[in-house]
């Protein structure tokens, strides 16, 4: 794992936006994962941007995010659909034919799963996939669980996390209570992985990712086993990582 380690929220942004970048100049026809929350909303601004700019361009660009509220619409304004489309699809020159969100309204469920596995594979897979972290090590909506998932799949969400997205709903009742997901491995496949986190309350999940066993309580934690993650933090969510660990 390469850890760069920066000054704030801002920096990790701008870094991460440089490292994205830098993918789509080197292939212009690259395959974004893509992550929503708080953490990448800086980064997508940083490309959106470039991209007003002519730094990067998107004509090429296919995408695929890593998951999607069990029961919203794509017009809902916290579905994960929504949120792509306002915080980078809009705003720059992607095909958003090329862009994929899983359905969290597929009647069967099982086959939307595995209709995105295939637009995975289909695809050649990730070349670059961008993860947040939750505070209990979830990467996507993979929850702490006593296995790690392979493929695209429903998950319960945990508490704490409804609880920590309750904060972007009317109510805790509001928030969906199922998930999909893709999996550890759709992950794992991914040619490059671009892991952000950012402010104090990720340093623990962090910290058991990088320094812990590999587990699937930390489904984060797997990532060690991957040949090529970047992590791209901020000191507060460093603050347990020791020094000789950080770029
Ligand atoms: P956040 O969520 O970016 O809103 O902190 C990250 C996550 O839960 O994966």
């Amino acid at each position: 794992m390469k850890i760069y380690a920066v000054k704030d929220y801002d920096a990790m942004s701008k870094k991460a936006a440089e490292i994205l970048a830098a993918k789509l100049i080197l292939k212009p026809n690259a395959v974004l994962g893509l992550a929503t929350g708080s953490t990448p909303v800086g980064t997508y601004k940083n490309l959106i941007d470039m991209n007003s700019k002519g730094l990067i361009d998107f004509s090429q660009v296919k995408s695929v995010n890593l998951d999607e509220y069990v029961g919203l619409t794509g017009d809902h304004d916290q579905s994960y659909r929504y949120f792509m489309n306002t915080n980078l699809f809009d705003h720059v020159n992607i095909d958003k034919a090329n862009t994929n969100v899983p359905s969290g309204i597929a009647a069967d469920t099982a086959a939307e799963c595995a209709r995105y596995d295939k637009v995975i594979a289909d695809m050649g897979g990730v070349d670059i996939q961008v993860l947040g972290i939750g505070n209990n090590g979830h990467i996507g909506f993979n929850e702490p669980d006593s296995v790690f998932t392979r493929g695209t799949h429903i998950v319960e969400l945990t508490q704490g996390t409804r609880d920590a997205n309750a904060r972007f709903f009317a109510s805790i009742d509001d928030v969906p209570t199922k998930a999909i997901t893709m999996g550890v491995a759709n992950i794992m496949f991914a040619d490059t992985i671009l892991l952000l986190a950012s402010g104090e309350a990720k340093a623990q999940a962090v910290y058991d990712t990088v320094m812990g066993s590999i587990t699937p309580n930390v489904p984060a934690s797997i990532l060690q086993l991957h040949k090529n993650v970047i992590i791209v933090a901020d000191e507060a969510a460093l603050k347990l990582i020791p020094a000789s660990m950080k770029n």
